[in-house]
């Protein structure tokens, strides 16, 4: 397996993975925004990842830049799918410690993510260090707001609101 840069030519690829990987009634909406952010990548601080399997694009997943309103850096995760023919061989994994290791190593300070703590919890993903970051839209499951410090910061004291990039800012997203 290969983990590089996602490109303009990946587009149908992330488009199909995401169709086949979420349910009918979010895998629309969700291709859209890996597409999106993929195309938009280059000009914000954000990036995608395609992970190949045999020549052939198999997993994705996107890292963009939150404005938190604090001197705190901080990035969310999302989306991240792997083709369901390809899933249970770590692919995920896979993805999900590439983007903690690069973003690392920018001294990022926090990683975000939306999701199923029973997934994310193995990477370090946990409730607490996500609670003091107030998302920009009320969220359907409260339990799914995680986070983690990538490197010893100091975390807020009060509650901080924060804006994602404008592809994320869709209530029906969260
Ligand atoms: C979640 C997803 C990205 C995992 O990709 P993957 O390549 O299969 O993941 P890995 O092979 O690295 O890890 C597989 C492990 O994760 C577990 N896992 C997968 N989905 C899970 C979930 N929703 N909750 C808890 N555990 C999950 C599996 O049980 C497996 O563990 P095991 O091998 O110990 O049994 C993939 O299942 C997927 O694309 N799902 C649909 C889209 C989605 O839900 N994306 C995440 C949005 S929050």
């Amino acid at each position: 397996m290969n983990i590089r840069i996602a490109l303009q030519t990946d587009l149908q690829a992330i488009e199909a993975i995401c169709l086949a990987a979420f349910e009918k009634d979010e895998n629309v909406l969700i291709a859209n925004v890996a597409q999106q952010i993929t195309s938009e990548a280059r000009s914000s601080q954000s990036y995608s990842l395609v992970a190949e399997q045999d020549g052939a694009v198999v997993g994705f997943i996107a890292f963009t830049q939150l404005a938190i309103e604090s001197d705190i850096t901080g990035f969310l995760l999302a989306p991240l799918a792997v083709h369901p023919k390809h899933q249970r061989s770590g692919i995920g994994t896979s993805l999900i410690k590439t983007g903690i290791d690069t973003l690392t190593k920018q001294s990022v300070d926090f990683l975000f993510t939306y999701g199923d703590p029973d997934y994310y919890g193995r990477f370090g993903f946990n409730t607490t260090d996500a609670a003091k970051f107030i998302p920009p839209y009320p969220l359907e499951y409260d339990f799914g707001w995680i986070g983690m410090k990538l490197r010893q910061t100091h975390a807020p004291t009060e509650p901080v609101s924060f804006g994602c990039v404008p592809t994320l800012m869709n209530e029906a997203l969260w």
